[in-house]
């Protein structure tokens, strides 16, 4: 064997090829106008900005006192944890889970979708998600070693990719499909129509299908997103990934799960194991307090979504913009003025404004040419930053 001398000593080729994720960059730009004394109203972050619920919160320091949450956890999550999932699944998606579904606790959302993609994909390998896309949907199956089969999403088709599009070759060879409905950045919902083309499509090729449904409660005017499982079929190639994020305000604790059948479930659960210990017991008797607790509070901080995504669509009218409709999440995608690009066009906004945007280069190659708005400030917040915009005259243009 010849001996090769190593001249230093670096990173994996994965982490050295890897694009920069482009929110550490936007972070660093708002740090920097924040370090000259800039006021920003940060309209680029997806962090809801309400507080967790008193009685969640109240349910985590019970559970922080009892000394058996102090050990381990149970690496799929507790009983309790399961069981709960499962009246949830069927109280709020109307979906009745047999005892073949099981579900495996998350550190969050992110976590469990980047565990999903390396549990099922191999180093060569080809998976396809939307583009935009919420960027682990992406970057995980990069850091696994697979290649993304990319397909726009476009406002003339709701946001939604049209499968008829996709090469046979392409579908030959896709592992996974990731999609995110309701969608992170665009708003776009996925009719049942839909739901059941693509089901049909991942079965017939043989594509693991999976679910982002980080959304699932953020929704407007009664209308209410459909499980996968409420879809004929989906059992057999289909995974679903939820959060408590977003619809009881706990980005910062970090739960959620992944479910599906116990087939796919376990392949998640034997790459895990191998990295983490599960999920802390706390943060599962925080969210079994959550998904049993009474509505009104998820349904006050819907509303509170619902009165800013009225009150900025119409002022982004006013100003000239074509804003698609959004019936779900808290965000609102436009077009950049024509002959812009996203990153120098949110850039130039926040110098000469001090509002934050987020530029869609951020969700994808294809997506240049829009921005994401996110309505996580109070309404205060948000009638000021349209007076600034209104004042440096920042317009649609075509
Ligand atoms: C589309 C989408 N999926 C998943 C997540 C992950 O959320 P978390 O890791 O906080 O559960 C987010 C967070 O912004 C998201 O926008």
């Amino acid at each position: 064997m010849t001996i090769m001398k190593k001249t230093k000593i670096t990173p994996a080729d994965k982490i050295i090829n890897l694009d920069k994720y482009i929110f550490v960059e936007l972070d660093e730009q708002k740090q920097e106008a924040r370090d000259k004394g800039a006021d920003l109203i940060d309209l680029g972050i997806g962090n809801p900005d309400g507080k967790t619920a008193d009685f969640i919160v109240e349910a985590a320091i019970a559970s922080i006192k009892d000394p058996k949450n102090h050990g381990y956890p149970d690496f799929r999550g507790k009983a309790e944890f399961q069981s709960t999932i499962k009246e949830w699944m069927e109280k709020r998606y109307d979906v009745k889970l047999d005892s073949d579904f099981i579900a495996q606790a998350v550190n969050g959302g992110k976590e469990g979708i980047a565990h999903v993609s390396m549990a099922f994909t191999n180093p060569g390998d080809l998976n396809i998600v939307p583009d935009p896309y919420y960027p682990v949907l992406t970057r995980a199956s990069w850091v696994a070693g697979a290649q993304v089969y990319h397909i726009p999403l476009l406002d003339e088709n709701d946001f939604l990719p049209d499968l008829d599009l996709i090469p046979e070759e392409i579908a030959q060879k896709a592992k996974i499909f990731l999609v995110n409905y309701p969608n992170n950045p665009t708003g776009a919902i996925a009719p049942k129509w839909f739901l059941e083309k693509l089901v049909k499509f991942c079965t017939e090729y043989k594509i693991l299908l999976v679910s982002d449904l980080a959304y699932g409660e953020v929704c407007y005017d009664g209308y209410r997103p459909l499980s996968i499982f409420a879809i004929e079929g989906a059992k057999d190639v289909a995974v679903e990934v939820h959060t408590c994020s977003k619809t009881f305000n706990m980005a910062g604790w970090r739960v959620g799960f992944v479910i599906g059948k116990k087939e796919f479930i376990d392949a998640v659960f034997a790459l895990k194991v191998n990295f983490d210990y599960g999920t802390s017991m706390i943060m599962q008797d925080a969210a079994i307090a959550a998904m049993k607790m009474p509505y009104d509070s998820v349904e006050a901080t819907m509303k509170k979504y619902e009165k800013r995504r009225n009150y900025m669509t119409k002022e982004f009218e006013n100003l000239g913009w074509h804003v698609h409709k959004t019936d779900a999440t808290m965000y609102l995608w436009l077009k950049v003025p024509a002959g812009r690009k996203s990153k120098e066009f949110c850039k130039s906004v926040m110098d000469k404004t001090g509002v934050v945007f987020t530029p869609g280069v951020a969700f994808g190659a294809l997506s240049d040419n829009y921005f994401r708005v996110s309505l996580v400030q109070d309404d205060k917040r948000l009638e000021e930053a349209i007076q600034r915009l209104k004042v440096a005259n920042i317009r649609y243009e075509e």
